[in-house]
């Protein structure tokens, strides 16, 4: 096995190179825009430098021929008492099977994977509605069709612990606490019309910035959370808890009736859109503690060498968590320059030590090389001949912006907005994005070799 991996990698090496001179003012576009890629094997591999000098996102190849035989191995043993039509949504769940690739997916889990899974339970449920005329499963189905979705994508090669990756449970599928479960009750309590024209199309940047869709999912949800008055006895605090749960629970309600409203392909893109905005909110990275930092980099930065050796060190413990979204390393930066603020350290520490966005996010050994994920993360495509591979930003060598305290935070709008426009790299090095790409079947192989052995 390792060695088959071995002469892919040198075969590849020799198409990049050969490939990286030409093809280099192809548009981006093709590859923003398709969130499917039809891509041929060459295509893939071939890094796309804009001619405008904004991002260029690229396919790193992530596994390599050999894999094939690892996917699509098993027959799914179905409960057969599982009421979801997966023929309806059976292209859909190949795709979620390949995001959530069992050696990818614990790294993929938060921007790609999980939300795709997510998104595939709320349409299975959210279409099966048009016949219960229920927008949800009772406990005893919503146990059977778990089982049923995970064997079956198991049987596709995701990961066999989605379960824990992904944290879902049969409340997924049932209505938790949502006093509304009935197509027709919901209809009679919420304005359908008003939330449909606000979610049906979804503009993935818009709408992170301007929330129209995400207004109208909470306002319905709170309507619908509103049903009965049995939290009148509680006290102020318990009762705001019950509630906004609840209020959470109602959303998926919400969200599953706004899925069965639309085509499958149509209601992941408006469901994967929303998750993106809150996705790329926050941070997902561990901060592990930071004493050694504070320690070397203490009075005020007496000593360089030292204050970025410890910087380094613990930048490399971050980066192995997680690929992160380029919007969720300016966020995880934040972070961490707002805890080494708290331990007195007041200098720009990112510049004095070069770190940069791509530090964040997931990189292997100690090559300087790593995928920042685009904003809006496509999906991971699979193809017989380059296996499984997904877009990382190549435009990720942007040092790490250390907050200044007269300049306030750049709301996460703005920032969705701003960031295509991030310096770009030297667009005529476009051989050097050959050699990233070769950096991630490294990658690919390392992670192999830590499952084969
Ligand atoms: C999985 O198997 C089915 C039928 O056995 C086949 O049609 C499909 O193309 C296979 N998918 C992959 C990803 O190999
Ligand atoms: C499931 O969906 C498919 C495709 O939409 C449809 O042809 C089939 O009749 C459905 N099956 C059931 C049991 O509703
Ligand atoms: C399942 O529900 C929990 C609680 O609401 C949520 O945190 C989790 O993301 C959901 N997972 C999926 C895959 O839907
Ligand atoms: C749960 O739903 C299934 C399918 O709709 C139904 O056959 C079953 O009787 C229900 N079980 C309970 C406990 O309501
Ligand atoms: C700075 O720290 C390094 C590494 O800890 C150490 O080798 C060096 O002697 C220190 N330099 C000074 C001037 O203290
Ligand atoms: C930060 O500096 C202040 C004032 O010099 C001091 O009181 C505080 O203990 C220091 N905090 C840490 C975490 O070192
Ligand atoms: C974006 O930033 C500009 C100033 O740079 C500010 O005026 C505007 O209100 C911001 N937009 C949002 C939605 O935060």
């Amino acid at each position: 096995m390792p060695l088959r991996l071995h002469l892919f990698l040198l075969l590849f090496f020799l198409l990049s190179l050969t490939n990286c001179a030409h093809e280099s003012h192809s548009s981006r576009l093709d590859h923003l825009q398709s969130s499917l890629h039809q891509d041929n094997h060459e295509d893939t591999m071939l890094p796309k430098i804009s001619p405008i000098g904004a991002p260029q996102p690229f396919l790193p190849l992530l596994a390599p021929s050999p894999l094939a035989p690892f996917t699509n191995t098993s027959i799914p043993k179905l409960s057969g008492l599982c009421v979801l039509n997966f023929t309806a949504a059976e292209s859909l769940m190949s795709m979620t099977a390949i995001d959530c690739w069992e050696v990818f997916a614990p790294f993929l889990a938060n921007v790609i994977c999980c939300p795709q899974l997510e998104a595939t339970l709320m349409i299975l449920v959210g279409h099966s509605s048009k016949h219960t005329n229920v927008l949800a499963l009772n406990g005893t189905t919503a146990r059977h069709c778990l089982s049923d979705v995970e064997q079956i994508l198991m049987g596709q090669g995701a990961s066999a612990n989605l379960r824990q990756i992904c944290s879902v449970r049969t409340s997924n599928l049932t209505e938790a606490s949502c006093p509304v479960k009935n197509v027709d009750e919901f209809h009679d309590m919420v304005d359908t019309s008003k939330l449909l024209t606000a979610c049906e199309k979804v503009d993935p940047v818009k709408e992170c910035c301007y929330q129209v869709c995400q207004n109208a999912i909470l306002e319905a949800a709170t309507t619908i959370a509103s049903k009965g008055s049995d939290l009148m006895g509680m006290d102020a605090l318990h009762l705001q808890t019950e509630h906004s749960s609840r209020i959470n629970d109602c959303r998926s309600i919400v969200l599953r009736w706004v899925a069965s409203k639309l085509e499958p392909f149509q209601a992941k893109k408006v469901l994967r859109g929303l998750s993106n905005c809150h996705a790329n909110k926050v941070c997902p990275l561990v901060f592990p503690d930071m004493k050694h930092v504070a320690k070397g980099c203490g009075d005020g930065i007496s000593n360089k060498t030292a204050c970025c050796h410890e910087m380094e060190s613990y930048v490399s413990h971050l980066q192995k968590q997680s690929f992160i979204t380029n919007l969720q390393a300016l966020d995880c930066a934040d972070t961490l320059a707002a805890k080494l603020k708290r331990s007195n350290i007041t200098e720009d520490v990112y510049s004095l030590c070069h770190i940069s966005l791509k530090d964040f996010s997931l990189q292997v050994g100690n090559q300087a090389a790593g995928c920042l994920l685009p904003s809006l993360p496509s999906d991971a495509t699979f193809d017989s001949t380059s296996g499984i591979s997904f877009l990382c930003d190549l435009n990720d060598n942007i040092p790490a912006p250390w907050p200044s305290t007269s300049q306030s935070t750049t709301s996460s709008c703005n920032k969705s907005v701003n960031i295509p426009a991030l310096p770009a790299a030297a667009s005529g090095q476009n051989c050097l994005y050959s050699h990233n790409v070769l950096f991630f079947l490294f990658v690919a192989v390392s992670f192999l070799l830590m499952i084969i052995t």
